[in-house]
């Protein structure tokens, strides 16, 4: 499969995310969907290859908060915490395919197994054969089982770099309410890499509202340490900038992926390359 998009838009964007319960902007939602929508409808039905990662703002990150998900082995606040996530996924879907994207829902809770919050397996063979066959696959961070937490949860930053390393993807992007990743006078980076992250890292926090996955800092991070290619975070609320993502621009903050990053450690090297080689082995 060749030119896969992946696209990661934040619940801080579509939901209100200092609700104390689940609460959408159906209004964002349909903007989103909208311009979507203009994209698949100029693409080939059969090769639209984009996957989206949606972020879950209040529905997520609030039961998580308040049940302690993160803190103790909760079943009852792990059923509550996926049942609001299940509720966002099928509105925002509903919402999609209004819009004539074919999209379908990957339920992360069915397909993945975690080790201390970080995806041990996917099964990644579904959503292959999703975008092989002209779907949109739509996948929510949520509760998942984890061998060392019994559960724990798995954030849609962390399943947009990990489908982009399984899917060999060529774009990766970060829709957010903001235009990128500020610094202490609010100007936006142009570029963060593993070189010059320890200076910003002091202007990067976590989010202003709850967020059991670190906010900004844990995106940035995630993508510095994950990401085999460069990502970009920028504001998905201004109209054409999605289109303007899928179309190959570059702008907001680019975040070097370890990838290309010329100055990062090599075990991530090491550990890719193996990969490489023992798919080859297996295939
Ligand atoms: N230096 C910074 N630049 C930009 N945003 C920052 C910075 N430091 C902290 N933030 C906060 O981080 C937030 C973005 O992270 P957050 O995880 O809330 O977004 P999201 O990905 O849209 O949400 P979700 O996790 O629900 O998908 C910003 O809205 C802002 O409040
Ligand atoms: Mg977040």
């Amino acid at each position: 499969m060749i030119n896969i998009k992946i696209l990661k838009l934040g619940g801080s964007l579509f939901t209100d995310k200092n609700a104390s319960t689940g609460t959408v902007k159906i209004d964002i939602v349909e903007q989103l969907a909208f311009e979507l929508g203009e994209y698949v409808l100029k693409q080939d039905k059969k090769k639209v290859s984009l996957v989206l990662a949606l972020g879950t703002g209040s529905f997520g990150h609030q039961p998580a908060k308040q049940y302690k998900v993160l803190q103790k082995f909760n079943p009852m606040g792990t059923i509550e915490t996926y049942k609001s996530v299940a509720r966002l996924s099928s509105i925002i879907l509903q919402v999609l395919n209004k819009h004539n994207i074919n999209a379908v829902p990957v339920d992360i809770m069915s397909c993945v197994v975690a080790k201390n919050g970080r995806i041990k397996s996917l099964y990644i063979d579904t959503i292959q054969l999703l975008i092989q066959n002209g779907f949109v696959p739509v996948i929510l961070g949520n509760v998942v089982m984890d061998i060392e937490t019994k559960v724990s949860i798995v954030s849609s930053d962390q399943i947009a770099t990990y489908l982009a390393k399984e899917l060999d993807a060529n774009a990766l992007g970060f829709g957010s309410k903001e235009e990128g990743v500020y610094d202490a006078s609010k100007m936006i980076i142009k570029e963060i890499n593993n070189k010059n992250f320890g200076d910003f890292e002091k202007y990067i926090g976590a989010s202003e509202f709850p967020d059991v996955t670190d906010g900004m800092l844990g995106k940035v991070r995630e993508i510095l340490q994950e990401s085999p290619v460069d990502a970009c975070i920028f504001n998905a609320k201004k109209s054409g900038n999605i289109l303007r993502f899928l179309r190959g621009e570059q702008f907001g903050t680019k975040i070097v992926g370890y990838g290309t990053d010329s100055t990062n450690n090599i075990s991530k090297v090491v550990t890719i390359e193996s990969k490489i080689n023992s798919k080859k082995v297996n295939a």
